[in-house]
């Protein structure tokens, strides 16, 4: 059988580049799309079987040059993750139009165009999707009112590829990973929100890179072909939990 092929973004680093490792492992081959040129031929350097390509998920012309490589090299795209992403966060009278923009091209906009240009490959290949959204575009919090309505916008985009590319056989799916210490969440999150994360989670810890590589491999393979518009959470409980939670906890 002729080997599969997925296109991962942001994958020069954190839960991209564990999910690439994690395709490699189960015998696909990777392209490897990240913006980063240094950091993504550093990754990609002792990665065979892997085709990095530096382009910015947000540029439209990017986006169609580099499935084109994708497709002249391979001549199938069986899985698309829609990894990239970057946050901001800070006060929604201080988030200037111009950061509301930033977290919007990337997180939303990249989704849309990464995604669109390459349905004709993946209705020949009856592939899947995956797209990375966050516990902050399903419940609301503070400092993040682009971050976590863009990732709200990639929930929603997700049930409407789903619902409209169906038809074609294409699956689509949404991870909504809890914190994870990658350099994106390391970035913007205090000791105080590193504490106020653990208290709001019943599992107690972040998650690692590869616990989330794990679902979003899963969606994207034969084993989840009835699944289509899910929206999972890999958030140690995070979503499930209301107020109260650090009290209510037995100690021993
Ligand atoms: N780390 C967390 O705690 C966490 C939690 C929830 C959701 N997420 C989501 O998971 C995804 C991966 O996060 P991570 O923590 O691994 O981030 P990271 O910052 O470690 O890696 C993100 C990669 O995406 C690349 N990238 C950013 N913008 C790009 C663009 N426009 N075009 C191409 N490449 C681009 C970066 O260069 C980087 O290599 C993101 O969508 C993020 O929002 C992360």
């Amino acid at each position: 059988m002729a080997q599969k092929l997925a296109l991962v973004t942001g994958a020069a680093r954190g839960i991209g580049l564990a999910t690439t490792k994690l395709f490699l492992q189960n015998l696909w081959q990777v392209a490897m799309i990240d913006r980063d040129a240094e950091a993504l031929s550093q990754a990609a350097s002792s990665l065979d079987g892997t085709m990095p390509i530096v382009a910015d998920v947000s540029d439209p012309d990017q986006v169609d040059d580099m499935v084109k490589a994708v497709m002249s090299k391979f001549g199938r795209i069986d899985a698309v993750v829609n990894n990239a992403g970057i946050a901001e966060f800070g006060p929604i009278e201080q988030h200037d139009f111009a950061v509301w923009r930033r977290v919007m091209e990337t997180n939303l906009d990249g989704v849309f165009l990464v995604s669109q240009a390459s349905i004709p490959a993946l209705r020949e290949s009856r592939g899947a999707i995956v797209n990375i959204a966050s516990i902050s575009g399903l419940r609301a919090s503070t400092l993040r009112v682009a971050y976590g309505t863009s990732k709200a916008g990639v929930i929603h985009l997700t049930k409407q590829q789903a619902a409209e590319l169906g038809e074609y056989g294409i699956r689509a799916n949404c991870v909504c990973p809890g914190p994870v210490r990658t350099k994106l969440a390391m970035a913007v999150h205090t000791p105080e929100i590193i504490a106020a994360y653990h208290d709001a989670i019943p599992l107690n810890r972040y998650g690692s890179e590869e616990e989330i590589a794990q679902v979003i491999f899963f969606l994207c393979s034969d084993k989840a072909s009835y699944v289509t518009g899910q929206v999972i959470a890999s958030d140690g409980g995070f979503e499930c939990t209301g107020v109260g939670l650090p009290a209510l906890r037995k100690s021993d």
